[in-house]
């Protein structure tokens, strides 16, 4: 690698966890947490980095990387890089030890006027993320003044469609399988009742 190179590299850095690795527990234990945030997470950080040293996207911020990639087939492997980084630094905040429970005020009051009531959100949410063919991802969305929610495959994001994103449940493999084995709906319900942070949708959701 040229100095040039090297000089223009800004490595992207694997943020910190918003909470110790047995948090989550019983829900998400740390063994999953030590390999989906210390080997998963951390490898989608390790492949963007090397895949970008050098190019015109190195000195992008994550979020313009992935809207500038996203449906170019020539820059797949980046695009699932970057998304999959940012997929990642959302979910973790999405969830939060004794999480669950009723959102903030104004939050709620926009739930119930896209969905009826806060359990018909989650039965979306976890309707969404249970029929997720193979890999990929469920989300409570904005999208044109209203909340909905919809599911990506693979490392897709809503905002390159236009949507954003309040939260997500992560519902590839490796997020439940070492504590769910393949009970997916089993995940899904438990993240709902017990870890999903609806402080951090409602700050997304006002900002
Ligand atoms: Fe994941």
């Amino acid at each position: 690698m040229s100095n040039d190179k090297i000089i223009h590299a800004i490595p992207y850095v694997l943020p910190a966890l918003p909470y110790a690795d047995n948090a989550l527990g019983p829900v998400i234990s740390a063994q999953t947490i030590g390999f989906h945030y210390g080997k998963h997470h951390k490898g989608y950080v390790d492949n963007l980095n090397k895949l970008v040293a050098g190019t015109e996207f190195a000195d992008l911020p994550l979020e313009k990387i992935v809207a500038e990639t996203a449906a170019k087939t020539d820059k797949t492997a980046i695009f699932n890089n970057a998304a999959q980084t940012w997929n990642h630094t959302f979910y973790w905040r999405s969830l939060r030890p004794k999480g669950g429970g009723a959102p903030p005020a104004a939050l709620k009051h926009a739930i119930e006027a896209s969905f009826g009531t806060v359990d018909a959100c989650k039965k979306e949410l976890a309707t969404a993320a249970t029929t997720q063919f193979g890999s990929g991802w469920a989300w409570l969305v904005m999208d044109g003044g209203m909340l909905k929610v919809v599911k990506t495959g693979n490392a897709g994001v809503p905002t390159t469609t236009g949507m954003k994103p309040l939260l997500t449940i992560d519902v590839w493999e490796h997020a439940y399988y070492l504590d769910y084995q393949n009970r997916r709906a089993d995940y899904v319900k438990a993240v709902l009742d017990g870890l999903v942070n609806w402080s951090f949708a409602a700050e997304n959701f006002g900002s």
